[in-house]
């Protein structure tokens, strides 16, 4: 495991750099073209992975971080199930701008911090629930990310990080490969007018690890317990690490 590589980028800093400003580019459009190109399937895979949390919150004066949190989904449906202020963090500052409108229309105060997720500027195991949903595929370095998330947990913390995976079925792998490659750079290019930034989506989804690798690669990093479920024949994974 290294870490994402967009076209162009010979360093860790050159890629950071092009996914930061590429998600700028398209943070307008965002939220609409995941739910066109998902099918609104998007939804039921973050529901399914707070879902899968929501007991962690449960921990008296439990703290969460949504880690590239993006527009905020998943902070607005954790914060739903804790009724209590999670964490977001991003480094694209218009992902942030996005997700403090929806959050400003919640009525809520939910507090943003910008933030490169390899260097969050929190304490040692400050956090009892670090998620991650479709931001951990873009790092510049996994092994990184992974000593990030276990340096802010809590012993007994849990990161959950939702991803694109791998179909584990060759027929339904034949579709969702043409849909990905062919399709969806085609429509998300002409919605958002950043065509590369749907390119990139299935190289990324290409070279990012499959389920197994990354769990194996958690359990390497140093969680003492990790889970997988895959969803949509394994078109999405949702892992789980225990500190
Ligand atoms: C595909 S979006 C996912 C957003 C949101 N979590 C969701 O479920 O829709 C990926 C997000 O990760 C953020 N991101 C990527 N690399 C990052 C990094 N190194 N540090 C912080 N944020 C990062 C991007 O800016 C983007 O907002």
């Amino acid at each position: 495991m290294t870490g994402t590589t967009p076209p162009g980028a010979t360093s860790e800093q050159a890629a950071s750099r092009w996914v930061r400003d590429m998600f700028g580019r398209v943070a307008g459009r965002y939220d609409l073209l995941n739910h066109l190109l998902s099918f609104n399937l998007d939804k039921r895979w973050r529901s399914r992975a707070v879902d899968r949390v929501a007991p962690i919150l449960t921990r008296p004066g439990a703290r969460a971080l949504d880690l590239c949190c993006g527009t905020g989904d998943v902070l607005l449906a954790l914060e739903a199930r804790r009724r209590a202020p999670v964490f977001g963090s991003d480094f694209c500052h218009p992902m942030l701008v996005e997700a403090s409108h929806k959050i400003a229309r919640r009525g809520l105060s939910s507090p943003l911090f910008e933030s490169d997720a390899l260097a969050l500027p929190l304490a040692d195991a400050s956090m009892d629930l670090v998620t991650a949903a479709f931001g951990f595929r873009n790092l510049a370095n996994y092994e990184k990310g992974l000593e990030e998330l276990l340096r802010v947990l809590k012993p007994g913390g849990v990161a959950a990080i939702l991803e694109f995976s791998r179909p584990t079925n060759r027929i339904f792998g034949a579709f969702y490969g043409f849909f990905s490659t062919r399709v969806l750079p085609w429509v998300g290019g002409m919605v958002s007018g950043s065509r590369d930034a749907y390119t990139y989506l299935p190289e990324s989804i290409q070279k990012f690890p499959g389920a197994e690798e990354l769990a194996s690669s958690m359990r390497t990093a140093g969680f003492s317990r990790v889970e997988f479920d895959r969803m949509t024949g394994g078109a999405v994974a949702l892992h789980l690490g225990w500190k």
